[in-house]
């Protein structure tokens, strides 16, 4: 397999050449750590069954489905469906997912630490997402920012984008919210931690899930503290030209996968109704998300 940098002067590496049925265990551990070092790794003209991809998956780690049903691939839980296509007049997986910042399973107890993305049918255009890397942003915040954050921690919730299910129409809303606080209350995480392999400090925040911050005495920060480090990170930038963003575009035979722990990352707006398809398969890999999340 030959490793180089992705062009075009974003993040991320790319690998050419990578067979996962010949792929050797330090093939993976070469990639795993790239994962972790560069954030991105692109393996070039894959051919991957539903079956094949979710077995690459576990080369990296425990997969974990997603937790409502209605995203799953109807062979196989591991995989979760974005797309806009119908099969027999049901629709397969949930179209238009994830178009706000976000990290994967932020909002969970368990977060996973690996995402990996794999495009069956890509629209002709805005084919592609948009990821900040929040170790660099992180660096970026003025030294006065940074000690404001330090010691707190951030609450989120999906409640501001779970997604109503065919079985919640005609329901009343407040029975959905109260569903949503049982199955998936708000759950508390350090708003920085140290990335479990590269020691590298982590702003983990995003403007989809996190709603609060708390102090080192449990008590709400002031000073509109989140706003600004959406502001600041990039994450309220509409025009999407802020520095810290970059987008990834994505070739048909890309295989994407990303550090779900360093990245947030925003599905591409496409307008358009054409034909989209992406599969997803998630990875608990073998370090803890991060030092003291099981404590
Ligand atoms: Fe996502």
């Amino acid at each position: 397999m030959e490793v180089s940098r992705s062009s075009g002067g974003g993040i991320g590496m790319q690998i050419h050449q990578f067979d996962a049925s010949t792929a050797t265990d330090e093939d993976f551990v070469t990639i795993a750590k790239t994962v972790y070092t560069e954030k991105i790794v692109v393996l070039k003209n894959q051919n991957l069954t539903p079956h094949g991809f979710v077995e690459l998956g576990r080369r990296f780690g425990r997969p974990e489905p997603y937790y409502e049903s209605m995203y799953h691939h109807p062979t196989d839980a591991n995989i979760f469906v974005s797309g806009n296509l119908q099969n027999a007049g049901r629709s397969v997986g949930v179209p238009k997912t994830g178009q706000f910042w976000h990290a994967d399973y932020q909002f969970m107890k368990r977060p996973f630490g690996l995402t990996l993305v794999y495009p069956q049918i890509l629209p002709r255009t805005n084919r592609g997402t948009y990821f900040i890397d929040m170790g660099r942003a992180y660096e970026r915040l003025t030294a006065g920012r940074r000690a404001a954050i330090a010691g707190t921690r951030s609450l989120h919730s999906v409640r501001d984008y779970f997604k109503i299910r065919p079985t919640d129409v005609h329901r009343p809303i407040v029975d959905v919210l109260r569903d949503i606080e049982r199955v998936t209350p708000p759950v508390s995480h350090p708003t920085t931690f140290q990335h479990p392999v590269t020691g590298e400090t982590i702003l983990y925040h995003s403007e989809g899930f996190t709603f609060a911050m708390t102090d080192g005495t449990g008590h709400r920060t002031g000073d509109d503290l989140l706003g600004r480090l959406l502001e600041e990170t990039g994450q309220l930038d509409r025009s999407f030209r802020h520095g810290n963003i970059h987008l990834q575009v994505y070739e048909s035979g890309d295989l994407i996968i990303w550090d779900n722990r360093s990245l947030i990352h925003r599905a591409l707006h496409n307008p358009s109704a054409e034909p989209a398809v992406s599969y997803r398969v998630t990875v608990h890999d073998e370090h803890p998300f991060y030092s003291g999340i099981d404590g």
